[in-house]
């Protein structure tokens, strides 16, 4: 390792004096430039909403255009632009066509064994045509659920189109899930085809998707008519005759041209299945006209986004909404070109995503926290074998972020010159609500600041009142384009989520937040993720925060153990950095400097030293699972975990540690 111990002290040293900063403007550079520059648009939604939203929506091209903005003649079934009518695939392709960008690259892909692929908007409009026709010859239409089970390959986008072409919503499955959870999914949704690859590769190795289909029935299920499988690893499988097709082979017999069917606004564009860390998984179903006029507009506000010059890297898989609304949709509305990598971020070696960075010339990466955590735990070698100069703009979703990882991310990966756009949103709203625009709003470190014009955000107390300050229930206000319109055939289970709590005009998110003294918004985590030691209610990432601000902490989850004395205690989980050991000086000093931070009710009461943490495979850290470790229970569920072998592990730990003698 070329870095030694002082110039590591250095950096520690520097990101500290970064996290006591507590705002930083937009660099005059970034703001003289910038896409969003002054408040305009703010004005513009405060004043007349329904008007701004309409203008927002006519940026789109319509086979026949709305004139009508929201319907909430029927809460909470709202309804946006329900006169106009729209395809989404049109809008992703042919539109750039028809304007002379057919050669411009949508995506330059890039495969694990290093292999690169550029494929146009033109390339895309061809395969997207043939595939479309091929799935209507087999009898797929208007309304009928198309499944998608696909690695990161161009195919998934020509998948998502064609169904969106002639109007068969969606329903992406996560490659990294199990055949069992697609053939739920399936189940509950009762798809008509089901869209999938002979084998995935991932890190070197190849896994038999198609024969793990066939082996958990899934083309068996009553309503699934036709697998379509494209050809990737060259795994052997079986075809079923009459059921499964090869996708070139559907592509090559079908004709080249599919008129875009023309689809009433609210024709429900996709399923997406959220990924159950709690109770059964929702069905989120987004629509077509709202859904795009949402995605088009915050890529670009929120994005900065110049689609002539930029060369855009959301890191997601396109199994999860981020993959959806900022891979495909986003990007594709706005005829930018994207990066798309096949794998995963340590393999072949852990500069990968650097070494794309640079190859393509990225200037706007967006990504989540866990994934900055696990750079920073590698350490700056990686980044620094790379120039990342043509970075202007980095983002990050997913999950409050610590400051030290943000100090991290703006000095390592942005060179200090990158505004960080912290974007709030969920599957559930399509689209980003609460975000910095980047030449405007000065952020602080762990804020999403403010919500984007046209968004009605609050904090509410459990009576409904609405807090300045202190922590609650995060709501929004208004109705927005881009929202769920329910959740897959639980229509009940859709009010009562988020439409109860509040009244049917009001959206409970799920998130607890506070405001602060500038009407910034602080997400404090999932509602459920409130610690409550002696009556003081903590958030388990505020803690999470300060431990992580500690040197030669790479990660920390929270939660709450039942005590006798007081209720609930801290017990905290904490992976080191890079060779860092842990002892018991170390130990007290992580829980002086949490008292010191947040106040000697936060203290730690237990420290329980983890080389990895169990997190879903969208890298959310799945508390339950580590409150039956720490409690000594049997572990439930672990299927959703990306690495079931992280709780074997911990356990062994957490049963070492404690022979080692409780205090
Ligand atoms: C939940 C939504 C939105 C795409 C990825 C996850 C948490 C999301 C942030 C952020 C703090 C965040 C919230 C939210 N979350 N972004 N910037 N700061 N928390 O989508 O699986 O639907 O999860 O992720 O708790 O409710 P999702």
């Amino acid at each position: 390792m070329a870095t030694t111990k002082g110039t590591e002290d250095n950096l520690e040293q520097e990101l500290q004096s970064l996290t006591e900063r507590e705002t930083f403007e937009p660099p005059a550079e970034f703001r003289q430039h910038a896409v969003v520059d002054d408040d305009s648009l703010h004005r513009k939604a405060h004043d007349d909403p329904e008007a701004f939203w309409l203008e927002r929506a006519r940026q789109l091209t319509w086979v026949s255009e709305p004139t009508e903005s929201l319907d909430d003649s029927n809460p909470p079934f709202f309804r946006w632009f329900a006169d106009g009518k729209i395809n989404a695939s049109y809008n992703c392709l042919d539109r750039h066509v028809d304007a002379g960008l057919g050669d411009r690259v949508a995506f330059h892909w890039r495969g694990e064994e290093g292999e690169e692929e550029a494929w146009t908007y033109a390339d895309l409009l061809r395969d997207v045509q043939r595939l479309a026709n091929g799935l209507k010859e087999r009898g797929i239409g208007r309304e009928d659920v198309v499944g998608i089970y696909l690695p990161m390959i161009p195919e998934v986008v020509v998948a998502m189109l064609a169904c969106a072409r002639i109007g068969a919503p969606h329903n992406v499955v996560f490659g990294g899930f199990s055949p069992q959870s697609v053939s739920e999914r399936m189940k509950v949704s009762e798809a008509k085809a089901l869209i999938t690859v002979d084998g995935a590769r991932r890190k070197g190795k190849t896994a038999p998707v198609k024969t793990e289909v066939d082996q958990e029935g899934i083309g068996d299920l009553d309503h699934l008519e036709t697998i379509v499988v494209v050809r990737r690893t060259g795994a052997d499988c079986e075809m079923a005759e009459g059921r499964d097709v090869w996708y070139h082979e559907l592509l090559d017999g079908a004709d080249d041209e599919c008129p875009p069917e023309e689809l009433d606004a609210e024709h429900p564009l996709y399923i997406l299945y959220t990924s159950g860390s709690t109770a059964s998984p929702k069905g989120i179903v987004h629509t077509t006209g709202g859904y795009l006029t949402g995605i088009a507009h915050t890529t670009k506000i929120v994005f900065d986004l110049k689609p002539d010059e930029d060369v855009f890297w959301c890191s997601a898989d396109v199994g999860w909404v981020t993959g959806h609304s900022y891979i495909v949709y986003g990007p594709m509305l706005n005829g930018a070109t994207s990066v798309m990598w096949e794998g995963a971020p340590d393999y072949p070696d852990k500069d990968i995503w650097w070494e794309i960075c640079e190859r393509y010339g990225v200037t706007i990466l967006y990504t989540a926290p866990t994934a900055i955590r696990a750079a920073l735990k590698w350490g700056v070698e990686y980044p620094e074998r790379h120039d990342l100069s043509a970075l202007r703009l980095l983002g990050t979703v997913g999950e409050p972020i610590n400051p030290k990882a943000w100090a991290w991310y703006h000095k390592v990966i942005g060179g200090e010159r990158c505004p960080i756009v912290d974007t709030w949103w969920q599957t559930e709203t399509g689209g980003i609500m609460i975000s910095p625009l980047p030449g405007l709003t000065a952020t602080k470190p762990g804020s999403a600041t403010l919500p984007l014009p046209g968004i009605e955000a609050g904090v509410y107390d459990e009576n409904g009142e609405e807090l300045d300050e202190g922590q609650g229930y995060l709501v929004l206000k208004r109705p927005w384009p881009s929202m769920l319109r329910t959740l897959y055939r639980e229509e009940d289970r859709f009010v009562e989520t988020y439409f109860e709590k509040f009244g049917r005009e009001t959206y409970l998110v799920g998130d607890a937040a506070r405001k602060d003294e500038d009407g910034y918004f602080w997400i404090v985590g999932r509602i459920d993720d409130v610690i409550n030691v002696s009556g003081h209610r903590m958030s388990t990432a505020e803690i999470e925060s300060a431990i992580v601000s500690y040197e030669h902490v790479a990660e920390s989850a929270v939660i709450g153990e039942d005590d006798e004395d007081s209720g609930q205690a801290v017990t905290a989980f904490v992976t080191l950095e890079g060779d860092a050991e842990p002892d018991d000086e170390l130990e007290s000093s992580i829980r002086e400097h949490v008292a010191k931070r947040i106040g000697k009710v936060a203290r730690p009461k237990r420290i329980i030293w983890a080389d990895d943490l169990p997190k879903t495979r969208s890298g959310k850290i799945m508390r339950r699972l580590l409150r039956d470790i720490a409690e000594g229970r049997e572990h439930g569920d672990v299927s959703t975990l990306r690495e079931p072998g992280v709780m074997d592990d911990l356990a062994e730990k957490v049963r070492e540690q404690g022979d080692e003698g409780d205090e």
